[in-house]
C-alpha cells in the first residue's frame, strides 16, 4: 500500500518543464515521484519545440489543456486555475542554461520548485535565485540524487556523530566513459547541449557530474570547500568544454579533498566513488554498488554495512524493502521527492522539518549555489592557470 494511501494525505500536483520525447532525466523524475504516491504529474511544457511537447504530454495521458507549448503558458495558465486543482510544484528538467529564468517564473508565479543541478549557469544568477527562493517561503529543491542512497545518509550520520573521528581527507571519483568520442559532431542530444558552453553553464565534466561530486563531499562530511586548484582538460579534439578534471581541495577544518572527474573513461559507466578518512577510520562507497558502504577503523577492523540492515532510523526512512531485495538509482531519486513532499507539507502546516529527517535532507538551493561556485571557481583556476582560488571569488 502506498504511504498516500496509508496517511489518507492527497497526492501533490505538479508540472514538468524538459522531460518530453528522447529527453534522459526526466522520465526518471516522473517514476521517481511516483514511487511513494506522493505527486501526481497534472501539467507540463515537455519540450523545446510547442508540438513536441503537447505531443509528450498527450503521450503521458495528460489533459489536452493542460499540455502547453512554453513554460511561460504553463505558469500562467496553470496559475489561472482554482487551487486544489492547479499544480502547486513545478520540476525542472531542462538543459542548465535555462533553469534561471524558468525556475524564476516558478517563484514568482507561487510554485514549490524541484529543479535538477547545475542549478544555473552563474553565481550570480545562483545567488539571485537564493534570495527570491528564501523569499517566496516557497520549497526549492535541488535534485542532488545521489543523496537520496540509504548507505549514503548513513555515512553522513557515521561522520556527523564521530565515528570516524574528524575528516582529514575525501576522494570523490566519478568517472564515466560515454564522451570519449566526439558523440555531439554526431548530433547526439544529450551531448550537444552539454558540450555547448552558452548551454551547459561554461563547465563540461565538472557541471555536468563534478557537482554531483562537489556536493556528496559536503553532504556526507559537512565540510565546506574553501580553495580549490584545477586542471581542466579536453581530451576529444574541438571539444570546447572540459571532458576530465582533476581537482585539490581546502576544506573547512583543515580537510583536504580531492575529486577526479571524467567523461572520457573508456569502459566506465556511472562510477562515483567515496572515499572518507577520519583520524579514527574511513568509509567507502561506490554508486554502482549502492547497498554497501564499508566502515574500517583504526583496531583493522573492518565492516561492511549492508542496506535494509537495522543501521537506524535515518537510513530506515530512506529504505523501501528488506535485505536482499536490491534497491537503487530510482529509489534513491524517490527518497528525494519523498523528502520533497514531506517538505512541502510541512510548509503547508508551518512546521519546521525535524533535524536530518527527509525533508531536511533534501539539498536546496544554497546547496545549488555552492555547486555553480565550484564550477566557477574551477574554471577561474584552470582557465588563467591560476593555480589556487577561492570559491567566493575573492
Ligand atoms: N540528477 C541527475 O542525475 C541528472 C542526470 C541527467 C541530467 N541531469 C540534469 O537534468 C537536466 C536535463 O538533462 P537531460 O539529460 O535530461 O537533457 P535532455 O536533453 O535529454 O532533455 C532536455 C529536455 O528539455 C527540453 N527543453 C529544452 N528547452 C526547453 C524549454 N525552453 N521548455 C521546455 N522544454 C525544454 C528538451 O526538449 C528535452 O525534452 C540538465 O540540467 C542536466 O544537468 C541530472
Amino acid at each position: 500500500m502506498s504511504q498516500t494511501a496509508a496517511s489518507g494525505v492527497r497526492p501533490i500536483k505538479y508540472a514538468m518543464v524538459g522531460g518530453g520525447q528522447g529527453a534522459f532525466i526526466g522520465a526518471v523524475h516522473r517514476a521517481a515521484a511516483r514511487l511513494d504516491g506522493r505527486w501526481e504529474l497534472v501539467a507540463g511544457a515537455f519540450s523545446s519545440t510547442p508540438e513536441r511537447s503537447r505531443a509528450s504530454g498527450a503521450e503521458l495521458g495528460l489533459d489536452a489543456s493542460r499540455c502547453y507549448g512554453t513554460w511561460q503558458e504553463m505558469l500562467t495558465g496553470e496559475r489561472a486555475l482554482p487551487e486544489g486543482t492547479r499544480a502547486e510544484a513545478v520540476v525542472i528538467v531542462t538543459p542548465n542554461h535555462t533553469h534561471y529564468s524558468i525556475a524564476k517564473g516558478c517563484l514568482q508565479h507561487g510554485f514549490h520548485v524541484i529543479c535538477d543541478k547545475p542549478l544555473v549557469a552563474t553565481v550570480e544568477e545562483a545567488q539571485r535565485l537564493v534570495e527570491a527562493a528564501e523569499k517566496s517561503g516557497l520549497v526549492f529543491a535541488v535534485t542532488y540524487n545521489y543523496t537520496g542512497y540509504p548507505m549514503i545518509r548513513k555515512a553522513r550520520e557515521l561522520v556527523h556523530t564521530g565515528a570516524i573521528g574528524p575528516v582529514r581527507k575525501v576522494f570523490v571519483e566519478y568517472h564515466q566513459g560515454w564522451l570519449a568520442t566526439d558523440l555531439e559532431a554526431a548530433g547526439q542530444k544529450q551531448a550537444s547541449w552539454r558540450s555547448d558552453p552558452a548551454k551547459s553553464g561554461g563547465g563540461g565534466s565538472i557541471g555536468d557530474i563534478g557537482t554531483h561530486a562537489e556536493n556528496l563531499l559536503s553532504f556526507v562530511t559537512g565540510l565546506e570547500i574553501t580553495s580549490l586548484a584545477a586542471e581542466l582538460t579536453s581530451f576529444v579534439p574541438g571539444r570546447r568544454v572540459d571532458d576530465d578534471a582533476t581537482i585539490m581541495l581546502r576544506m573547512t577544518k583543515g580537510a583536504r579533498a580531492v575529486i577526479t572527474v571524467s567523461q572520457i573513461c573508456v569502459g566506465e559507466r556511472n562510477n562515483l566513488t567515496l572515499r572518507v578518512h577520519g583520524e579514527t577510520g574511513s568509509l567507502f562507497w561506490q554508486q554502482e554498488r549502492p547497498e554497501e558502504l564499508t566502515v574500517c577503523k583504526l583496531s583493522g577492523e573492518r565492516l561492511i554495512l549492508s542496506r535494509g540492515d537495522d543501521h537506524g532510523p535515518i537510513a530506515a526512512a530512506a529504505t523501501r524493502l528488506p535485505s536482499g531485495h536490491p534497491e537503487g538509482f530510482l529509489e534513491a531519486f524517490g527518497n528525494l521527492y519523498r523528502g520533497a513532499a514531506e517538505a512541502v507539507l510541512a510548509r503547508k502546516a508551518g512546521t519546521p522539518a525535524a533535524a536530518e529527517s527527509p525533508a531536511a535532507l533534501v539539498p536546496g538551493a544554497r546547496d545549488g549555489l555552492r555547486g555553480v561556485q565550484f564550477v566557477d571557481a574551477c574554471l577561474r583556476s584552470a582557465d588563467a592557470n591560476a593555480g589556487w582560488v577561492s570559491l567566493d571569488g575573492e
